[in-house]
């Protein structure tokens, strides 16, 4: 099974809020269905999520009460989001159920807790791919919080042992700056501890969740036992069809 993180910079615009891309999502999927690879499939949030989880501070748990209306408003976007992924899936031949991280789990003081997988084995018996996503998520500790989309796809990874994670992005994976301001900014096909703590920290992110830095992170800390993940570029039309095939393409791989 290979383990696919549709990320919110593919699937919406980020500059715009609510602003779905359609014809790249619909594109994604029909390369996921024809590569014929048993799948699971988790995806960011975008522009459905980030803009009022940031302005409310869903992220820093319940600070005040003002943050509830945003903590619904939020989740029913996220939904609204998944909806449109789930719908592009079935339309592609790939038959799949949304599996509402929110609403399904909980966290403790930020960290995914699953301890209960029948939901999501018994889709996948059917032949059925299990959905989750980037959501607010209720918290034992702060009341809720923002789960991303990468830490969904951590546990996963503990719990389903993937052969592979792949992180589908819109660029073409790490650079030691940020390509879209610097020029001349150098790409990294292979990242390793050492060579991600010589990257500097993005500042500018609009994100709650940490931006590619962070995403790094969570590759590296999810290949520990041989596994590989990779970050791979799929405004690109092909490139994920031809990496989930085996081939050779531009992309950044964690090796630890
Ligand atoms: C964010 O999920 C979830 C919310 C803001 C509700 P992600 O962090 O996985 O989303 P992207 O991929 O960065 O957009």
């Amino acid at each position: 099974m290979i383990l696919i993180k549709l990320g919110g910079s593919v699937i919406t615009d980020k500059s715009e809020y609510k602003r779905f891309r359609k014809d790249v999502v619909s594109r994604l999927c029909r390369e996921i269905k024809e590569s014929g690879k048993s799948v699971m499939i988790v995806h960011g949030a975008g522009s459905f999520g980030h803009v009022l989880a940031k302005r409310s501070e869903l992220h820093e748990g319940h600070l005040r009460n003002d943050q509830i209306n945003a903590l619904a408003i939020v989740s029913r976007d996220v939904r609204e989001l998944n909806n449109m992924v789930v719908s592009e899936l079935i339309e592609a031949g790939i038959p799949s159920v949304s599996v509402p991280t929110g609403s399904c789990f909980v966290m403790d003081d930020g960290k995914l807790i699953i301890n209960d997988t029948e939901v999501i084995s018994r889709y996948v018996e059917l032949g059925i791919v299990p959905v989750m996503f980037g959501d607010v998520v209720l918290d034992r500790r702060k009341g809720f919080g923002i789960c991303s989309g990468d830490s969904v796809m951590m546990s996963l990874a503990d719990l389903f042992s993937p052969e592979k994670a792949v992180f589908v992005s819109d660029i073409d994976g790490l650079y030691d700056r940020d390509p879209k301001t610097a020029n001349d900014a150098k790409f990294i096909s292979d990242v390793n501890e050492n060579i991600l703590s010589g990257i500097p920290t993005e500042t500018t992110v609009a994100d709650v969740t940490g931006g590619v830095r962070a995403k790094m992170r969570a590759m590296l800390d999810m290949c520990s036992d041989g596994r590989d993940c990779i970050l791979v570029n799929g405004t690109e039309d092909g490139r994920l069809l031809s990496l989930l095939k085996g081939k050779d393409v531009k992309c950044t791989r964690a090796r630890k």
